[in-house]
């Protein structure tokens, strides 16, 4: 049985004090739910920090990115060990601002998670088709090169620990979400796509969470969906009563 994965995902949005203040006050708000992993991805100036407010408690620190490089001449970009050592515990990877503003592509998506998994980090993968690959009905072809070519030699094993994101691009920050019916639909088909490349093992443990506008509002409907086990939470996250009710209505 896979518990809720509730994760917030702040951009670049808050101070380091904005942040540890959030952090504070959000863990105690949390200390009693013990059936919903949830994650917080802050900036990179504000990961140990807020790691630190959150040790100990039922609140986990991701970085929003990564370099595959370990360390190198390459300005400007943060490596796996260090994104761990800063004491983030998981890490976003191929957001899908990430592949539209910064290039990222399945390949650099699949180095970084090489990458991650090295480190030691949870990868949260985030795949999805934008409106333009909806509309002409390209979404499952689009879904399944991102999946076959960014888990490029990664074992079923590595695969039943991680995370994917379900991100339709034209659902976030748009205050579109997916209906509950298409999101249950697309994920029954990641999944399906994870059992027939990496095993039943690997597709039945594996979180496959939806994004895209999710607020308190669309949370239960959502997660009511077989397939659909948590939620990537941009906007709403922001927001500390927004992202705990998300929270507490991802329960049973
Ligand atoms: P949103 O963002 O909840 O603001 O739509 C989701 C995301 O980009 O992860």
């Amino acid at each position: 049985m896979r518990h809720p994965f509730i994760a917030g995902n702040w951009k670049m949005h808050k101070t380091v004090h904005e942040a540890v203040v959030y952090v504070k006050e959000f863990r105690s708000l949390v200390k009693d739910i013990e059936d919903v992993e949830i994650v917080l991805a802050p900036t990179f100036t504000a990961i140990h920090a807020c790691a630190e407010a959150a040790r100990n408690s039922k609140v986990g620190i991701a970085g929003q990115n990564l370099h595959w490089e370990k360390q190198g001449a390459f300005t400007g970009e943060i490596g796996a060990p260090m994104v761990r050592e800063a004491g983030a515990d998981y890490v976003l990877i191929g957001h899908s601002e990430r592949r539209q503003y910064f290039g990222e592509t399945d390949q650099s998506v699949n180095r970084k998670l090489g990458a991650a998994l090295g480190a030691g980090l949870i990868a949260i993968v985030c795949v999805g088709e934008t409106l333009d690959e909806r509309e002409r009905n390209q979404t499952l072809a689009v879904l399944d090169r991102q999946i076959k070519d960014g888990f490029d030699g990664i074992t079923g094993d590595q695969i039943a620990g991680l995370v994917v994101a379900y991100e339709p691009v034209w659902a976030i920050g748009t205050g579109r979400t997916a209906t509950s019916a298409l999101a249950q639909e697309v994920h029954a088909h990641i999944r399906q796509r994870l059992r027939q490349w990496f095993g039943a093992p690997a597709a039945d443990q594996c979180h496959v969470i939806y994004g895209g506008s999710v607020k308190p509002e669309n949370t239960k409907e959502l997660l009511a969906q077989p397939d659909v086990d948590g939620a990537l939470v941009g906007g709403a996250s922001l927001d500390i009563k927004n992202f705990f009710e998300i929270v507490n209505r991802s329960r049973g």
